[in-house]
């Protein structure tokens, strides 16, 4: 078959990423429930799970995502720094309507995150296509969010850490190896996904969350990831490995990044 949709490099839709990754039996229990965002899936699924995120369907940098809570009669929309309240779920989806207007969105189970210092974590995963074709997990990074946000982007004041020292840090050393290696299983799983529905995609970057019970979910994948939170390491040398890695396959990354932080020690 030699579709256009295969000859592909990057998608941007989150809502045809996610379909793409719920198609594999082994995937599928790491994939929070995902769908396009309406009154009625909002509903649902806040009803079901208390707490959702809604991002664009086509969108990056944590920009337009919002975390949505329900609890005992009150609706919570939390969007960059400001916290709404709501009294019913037609005022919130009222407001919710005018906020995002026309968009296309998407509403997700949202997963109740590890914290560092009482803010939100979670984890870039970057995969890459090196010599044979073959796959490789060329870097990890942590990524703690802005202390009023509830996204980790480091476009949106959010810091980068070491994997291995934040998970130690918040889950211990035994989990913390057991993570480590999940994460490398998941994103080996998910390349050989989209490698098959797009032969000629080289890199991809996972947003791995971990719950409160050290379970492992992929938030969405990039198919045009960012090499930025490697700048922020102290190790250079993931950040040497992903450009040469890059290079491999003709791309040359404009490591000129000054929004994330390097977080402290
Ligand atoms: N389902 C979810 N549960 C918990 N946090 C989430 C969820 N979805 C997104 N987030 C938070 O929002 C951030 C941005 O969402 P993401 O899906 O990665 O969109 P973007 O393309 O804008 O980066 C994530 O890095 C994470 O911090
Ligand atoms: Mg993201």
């Amino acid at each position: 078959m030699n579709t256009p949709m295969n000859k592909q490099r990057a998608v941007s839709s989150k809502w045809t990423k996610t379909r793409v990754l719920a198609r594999s039996n082994s995937l599928a229990p790491h994939i929070p429930t995902t769908r396009r965002l309406n009154r009625r899936t909002l509903s649902l699924l806040l009803k079901k799970h208390g707490m959702v995120y809604v991002k664009p369907v086509s969108g990056s940098c944590g920009i337009g995502v919002m975390r949505l809570d329900q609890q005992k009669g009150k609706w919570i929309v939390r969007d960059g720094r400001k916290r709404t309240k709501f009294g019913t779920f037609h005022a919130q989806f009222q407001w919710l309507r005018k906020r995002i207007r026309r968009k296309s969105y998407i509403v997700q189970r949202g997963i109740h995150v590890l914290r560092y210092k009482g803010r939100p974590i979670d984890f870039r995963v970057m995969i890459q296509k090196g010599r044979k074709a073959k796959w490789k997990v060329t870097g990890t990074a942590a990524r703690v969010a802005h202390p009023r946000k509830a996204v980790t982007n480091g476009s949106q004041g959010g810091s980068i850490y070491s994997t291995r020292v934040l998970l130690r840090r918040t889950t211990g050393n035994k989990q913390a190896r057991r993570l480590l290696s999940k994460f490398n299983r998941m994103a080996r799983l998910t390349a050989r996904r989209f490698s098959q529905a797009y032969p000629r995609m080289n890199e991809l970057g996972l947003d791995i969350a971990v719950d409160r019970r050290n379970r492992a979910w992929i938030l969405e994948v990039n198919t045009r990831p960012d090499p930025c939170p490697f700048t922020k390491l102290a190790d250079s040398s993931m950040l040497r490995r992903i450009v040469r890695y890059a290079k491999g396959y003709g791309r040359n990354y404009s490591l000129k990044c000054i929004k994330a932080k390097r977080g402290a020690r």
